[in-house]
């Protein structure tokens, strides 16, 4: 039996940093445009052309002291703190891996990683990095001396991180939101419809139809900066009364 109170769990994905002035992966002027993310973003390519790969990650890392979250990070934070008065649930989980949702207050679920943790493969040792950007320079492991820290990052064909823990949170919502997402990367984009089978309301807001929407699904058109806020404040003002 689910609880009048409401449950929410967010997904989202680059088109929530999109107005913070980061880039998307797919579409004009994104991440994999003119790239082959068989070269870049995976394991076989790291172990190939490392020094490509460290460059790509180190460019993206050091790009983040020049952005600020936008009004769509700080509509999620608004959300939970509401959710949280009223004794609803809130979870965040972001195919993201910049640090804008918990520079604007949230503690998401990172599934794909973080630009700004590394990780040893050899001790398997995590250490959080925010400010050795050299693109030419590996950084060594400080626990076991191994020559070079990988991004934490997924990688294409590796398993996205928290699994278990997404699907326990989807399985009692009562809203699902996707919020800037193509919803062509599984199995992030299987969420949705994991959310609609576990009987909740969804709710999709993107530029325009992610590959995974379904007529049921409510689907809102726009910039998230813009569409988040009103969405949120219309639902206080609902679950208010
Ligand atoms: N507001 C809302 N949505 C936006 C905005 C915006 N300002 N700008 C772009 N979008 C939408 C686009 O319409 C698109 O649907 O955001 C989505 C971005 O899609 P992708 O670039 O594919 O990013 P994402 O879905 O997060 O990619 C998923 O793919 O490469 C992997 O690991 C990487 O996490 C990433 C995953």
């Amino acid at each position: 039996m689910k609880s009048r109170v409401p449950r929410v769990v967010a997904l989202t994905g680059a088109g929530i940093s999109a107005d913070s002035g980061l880039a998307t992966f797919r579409g004009a002027g994104g991440l994999w445009e003119g790239r082959n993310v068989e070269e870049i973003a995976t394991p076989e390519a790291w172990a190939a052309d490392p020094r490509s790969v460290w460059r790509f990650y180190q460019e993206r890392r050091a790009a983040l002291g020049g952005v600020q979250p936008n009004p769509a990070h700080r509509a999620l934070v608004e959300l939970e703190q509401f959710l949280r008065g009223i004794g609803g649930a809130f979870t965040l989980i972001t195919q993201n891996v910049d640090d804008l949702h918990e520079r604007a207050g949230s503690q998401p679920i990172h599934m794909h990683g973080e630009l700004l943790q590394l990780r040893c493969e050899n001790c398997e040792g995590r250490v959080r990095d925010a400010k050795h950007f050299a693109c030419d320079q590996f950084l060594p492991c400080a626990e076991c001396g191994y020559a070079r820290l990988r991004p934490d990052i997924v990688w294409f064909g590796e398993i996205p991180f928290a699994l278990d823990l997404i699907a326990e949170r989807i399985s009692t919502c009562t809203h699902f939101l996707s919020i800037g997402t193509s919803g062509v990367v599984y199995p992030a984009s299987g969420l949705l419809s994991m959310a609609r089978a576990s009987g909740a309301s969804t709710f999709v807001n993107s530029l325009d139809e992610p590959e995974n929407l379904n007529s049921q699904d409510h689907f809102l058109a726009g910039r998230a900066a813009q569409v988040l806020p009103q969405w949120v404040s219309e639902w206080m003002q609902q679950w208010s009364q």
